[in-house]
Parts: C-alpha cells; structure tokens; sequence
C-alpha cells in the first residue's frame, strides 16, 4: 500500500526539512505538510499543504478524513524559552496537540505516529554526564514537563490502545536550511550567521554551558531510521536518549575561529541560563545503537565546516574550508 504521510507544525525548524526529505522518499503528493501558518519555503509549494491549527480537533479530523495518511509526524510545540513565557498557552498547545494526535491514531487507524522528545525531560537531579535513558527525571520548564507527561502518554497509548507510536529525545538541533524559534539550544545555530555577518556573537549562555547536540542530517537520518524499523525492534515506547555531540559555547566558538579566525564570542548570559544548567551535558544512546541501530555522522567540526560552507553564499562570503 502506498503511504500517506502527514507532518503536523511543518513549517518549524525540523518540520520544513523533514517534509523535504520524506517527499524524497514518498513521493511530493503523498506528504501532507500543515502548520498554523503558510511558509513561503519552496518545499511547501511542491505538494499537499492545509493550514491547522492542533488545537482543534474537529480541524484535525477534517484533514484526516480527506487525506487518510498512514503515518503521521506531529512537531508542533512551543519550545523551551517560548513555553517559560507563555506557560499556560505552552502547556496546552504541548499536550492537548498529543491528545488530539493520539486519539486519532486510534480512530481513524494511522498505522504509525512519530513525536519528538527533548533532553529536556531531565532535570537538575538528573546524572549530568552521559544521562542514562532510565534516571531521575524532574524537569522544572513547563516545556519539559509537557515532553515527560507526553512520554508517558506515548507509552500508554503502545500500552493500552495499541499505537505505533515512535519518539526520540532530540538534543539542541542545529542547520542551516531552516530557522530555529524559542529553543535555549539556538545560540548553536545563530552563532554562524553571527560568524559570517558581524564577525561576533553576543551568547545568552555563559562560556562552560555545555549542552548535547546534534546536526539536522543526523537528525533527519535518525527520525527516518526509527520510523522505517520494524515494530518488533523499536522495545521503548515513551521516547529513546538521542546523542550526536556535546559542546560549550566556548568549543563551537574554537570550532569556528579554526575556518574564521577573527571571529569572536561574547557573553550575556540571561533567563535561559537556568534552563540551560538544568539540562545534562551529554547524553548515554547505547540503548537507540543496540535496538535499531543509531549511529551518528558529524562531529563539532564536521558540523561547523558544513554549516559555514552552506551558509557563506547567502551572506556573499567565500571561505577557503
Ligand atoms: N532545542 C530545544 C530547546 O532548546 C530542546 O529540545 O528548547
């Protein structure tokens, strides 16, 4: 059977190159993109796309019954920083749009779900060094809280009404074709257009703030290869530890003097601080290498020659790399 699939909050910063790398796969007419609002990204204008809105349900059936996907993606959230400021709205959108995706699953039969997770499920008196995936977890963001409580929705929903649903705790995700939006990780992405614009970068972190990450095609490679495994081999059902690499923003500004040597960091740490030290610094995957395989590509300077040499056209840049 050919499968339909349908990314929910597809204009976000994983959402816009996912719906990209599954059209490659499936196919542009058998990708349902949808989001809140219309991108004016180019991939959104090679197939399907319906404005929704998660938070309304009958909405969410509507797109269900038109297009009868046989997997579905669902991406949208409010991210760390975005969800402290606006908790209540943070919370609902967080839960209500799993519950809504959830239920569906069981009515309408979608044979596979996909949600991400976070490091940020873990708290500050969670192992800070390679956080095991079984652990104290007490996360104190409302953000965190909304992936923890949505874990163990996951997992009763496999449980209970037997759905297929698959999940991975993302690190900080970094690349270049797409913005982030409200996440304490995103330094790590603006710090190279800072990089190849102004020469400088003003960090909300401090200099020793170490934080697991990952690079977007890692990212994409792991989403894709734990929703092509077969059911039998996926054996955790709330969401699996994800590690790519760990650095500071003192080891990514390194990392980027090594191709700009100029090019200098400056700190200013701010609420996202507190965020930040309540999270691990590295992340303990064996259990997504041992059950389907996981393997990560790119290191800190793989990432950073990756990222500068895309980036540096858009800025009229040529970098010897
Ligand atoms: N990148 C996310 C954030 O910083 C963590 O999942 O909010």
């Amino acid at each position: 059977m050919q499968d339909n699939i349908l990314v929910i909050g597809a204009c976000g910063q994983l959402g816009t190159e996912l719906v990209e790398a599954l059209r490659n796969i499936y196919g542009d007419a058998h990708v349902i993109a949808s989001d809140v609002r219309q991108s004016p990204d180019e991939v959104f204008k090679q197939g399907p796309f319906e404005l929704l809105d998660i938070m309304d349900k009958q909405a969410l059936e509507t797109v269900l019954q038109k297009h009868k996907p046989t997997q579905v993606y669902h991406l949208a959230a409010l991210l760390s920083a975005t969800a402290e400021a606006k908790p209540k709205l943070g919370w609902s959108l967080n839960m209500d749009g799993l519950f809504h995706v959830l239920d569906a699953a069981v009515d309408f039969k979608i044979g596979k779900v996909y949600w991400p997770s976070s490091i940020a499920v873990f708290g500050p008196h969670t192992p800070m060094n390679h956080t095991p995936q079984n652990c104290v977890m007490d996360p104190n963001t409302i953000y965190g809280i909304s992936k923890l409580a949505g874990e163990r929705y996951c997992e009763y929903y496999f449980n209970k009404r037997g759905v297929d649903v698959r999940s991975l705790r993302y690190p900080g995700l970094i690349g270049y074709k797409s913005a982030p939006g409200g996440g304490t990780t995103d330094y790590a992405v603006s710090i190279y257009h800072d990089a190849l614009t102004t020469g400088e970068h003003s960090c909300f972190l401090g200099p020793d703030t170490e934080l697991p990450m990952l690079y977007m095609p890692d990212a994409l490679k792991a989403t894709l290869d734990i929703m092509h495994a077969p059911a039998d081999q996926i054996k955790i059902r709330s969401s699996y530890n994800l590690a790519g690499m760990s650095f500071d923003p003192k080891a990514i500004t390194a990392s980027i003097q090594k191709f700009i040597p100029d090019f200098k960091t400056t700190y200013a740490p701010d609420h996202r601080q507190a965020i930040a030290d309540s999270w691990p610094n590295s992340i303990d995957d064996s259990e997504a290498r041992a059950d389907w395989g996981w393997q990560p590509a790119y290191d800190l300077d793989a990432m950073t020659k990756d990222m500068l040499m895309n980036l540096a056209p858009r800025y009229g840049k040529s970098l010897s790399l």
